[in-house]
């Protein structure tokens, strides 16, 4: 596993009460994830979107957690169990240079994952190919990682896979930006 993934650990971090204050899950999504839908949450680490993302979609909607590191996805059933939503959230673990996920999405959100991605051009070409016309997709990525320069490589990557620029949403210690198919 390449030396800039998360290990799998890593997720007890950054899944606290205080990233709740910071990031409030929920807050973030419900702009973007609506009851019904079918959404992704790539690089989900130990679910603390996924789970909100599950609330969201609510009981006739379905969220696909995916990630590189099955320890990470067993954390997030666990989890999802406990929060009443497991029966609305399928695991999908995926190789690094591929999502190898086939099942069309309305929204898809990379929060703090597409940095640890060796070809982070590739996998949102993958979730381009994935989302359902009208789709939307929202990356977040944390200013200490990523700097300003390569957030801009992100943007003009997803522009050559076909997105275009819908907004960038202010996320604390956060770059982020929303895309449309
Ligand atoms: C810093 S964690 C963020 C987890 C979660 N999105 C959050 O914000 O709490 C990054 C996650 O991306 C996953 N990841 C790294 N490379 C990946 C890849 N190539 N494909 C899918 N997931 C990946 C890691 O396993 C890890 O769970």
């Amino acid at each position: 596993m390449s030396p800039h993934v998360c290990p799998w650990w890593g997720g007890y971090f950054i899944d606290n009460r205080l990233r709740r204050i910071l990031h409030n899950p929920e807050k973030i999504l419900a702009p973007y994830v609506q009851p019904g839908k079918t959404v992704m949450d790539f690089g989900c680490g130990m679910g603390f979107f996924s789970i909100a993302m599950a609330r969201l979609v609510g009981p006739q909607g379905w969220v696909v957690s995916v990630d590189l590191q099955q320890k990470m996805l067993d954390v997030l059933v666990k989890r999802a169990a406990k929060a009443g939503v497991a029966d609305r959230i399928g695991t999908h673990c995926c190789k690094a240079d591929s999502i190898g996920y086939d099942k069309p999405v309305d929204f898809a959100l990379a929060i703090y994952s597409v940095h640890e991605v060796p070809d982070p051009g590739r996998a949102i070409a993958e979730i381009q190919g994935l989302l359902k016309p009208q789709g939307r997709f929202l990356i977040v990525e944390p200013i200490g990682h990523v700097d300003a320069t390569e957030f801009d490589n992100l943007l003009s990557l997803s522009q050559e896979a076909g997105f275009t620029i819908d907004d960038r949403p202010r996320i604390r210690l956060s770059r982020g930006v929303l895309l449309s198919k």
